[in-house]
């Protein structure tokens, strides 16, 4: 998938990536801060902390993108105190000159982090880096089409493109894959709400929970392994 990638401000003055081939971004033009911030910092990650009392905790974010959601999580930690395994998948990562334009130090006032956002994006791939005591990062170079992960997280970020683009992604074979690379009680956060995609996570034995989605979008899912 060789496309053209233009960096482009949401509303909340955040940047993302838009593709006009696809007509798709990596974030909600209503702010791309704001949309992760709500589906994948307060009802995923936080959900976890204030329901299950662990130290340690697995993430998976499946389109690892601009690091936004990594850097976030990052950037919670350091209030939450747990020791994180962040785990992104990729298969067209962005290049170091496309993640200079990124805005979100500046927009998180996280001046203190800049370096910790560099390192996101220039440390080795299939490898895992210690970025702070508390936070080991490993990106994968991977097709989400080729995860095979049992047991492992408590947390996956599914962030693919929607649908309308990557319909191939939101399929019970896709969300079979989550379902096994989950813990028991483990969680998937994501930012679409369709009845399709939510019947294929019930069809692979996923617990599903419609929820209030971020500014600009009614409703998002959270689907939880039984
Ligand atoms: C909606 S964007 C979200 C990116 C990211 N979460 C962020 O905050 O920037 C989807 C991401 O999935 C990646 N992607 C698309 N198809 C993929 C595939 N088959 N395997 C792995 N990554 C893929 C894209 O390159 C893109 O980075």
């Amino acid at each position: 998938m060789k496309l053209i990638r233009n960096i482009i401000k949401t509303a909340d003055g955040s940047s993302t990536i838009f593709l006009p081939e696809l007509q798709d971004t990596y974030h909600s033009k209503h702010g791309a801060i704001q949309e992760s911030n709500h589906i994948f910092i307060k009802t995923g990650l936080k959900y976890i902390v204030d329901n299950q009392q662990k130290l340690n905790l697995n993430i998976l974010e499946i389109g690892f993108g601009t690091g936004l959601n990594c850097l976030m999580t990052f950037l919670e930690n350091e209030k939450l105190n747990k020791n994180i395994n962040y785990v992104g998948i990729e298969a067209f990562p962005i290049t170091t000159e496309e993640a200079q334009q990124l805005n979100y130090i500046n927009e998180l006032n996280a001046t203190k982090s800049k370096l910790v956002f560099e390192q996101i994006h220039q440390l080795s791939w299939n490898q895992k880096h210690s970025i702070s005591p508390y936070f080991n990062l490993t990106k994968r170079l991977e097709k989400i089409e080729n995860i095979a992960d049992i047991n492992q997280y408590d947390i996956i970020y599914f962030d693919a493109f929607g649908a309308q683009v990557q319909p191939e992604l939101w399929t019970e074979i896709i969300f079979e894959k989550m379902y096994n690379a989950l813990k028991k009680n483990g969680i998937l956060v994501t930012y679409s709400a369709k009845g399709s995609v939510r019947r294929a996570m019930q069809s692979v034995g996923f617990q599903t929970e419609r929820l209030p989605g971020p500014p600009g979008k009614r409703e998002m899912l959270r689907a939880t392994k039984i």
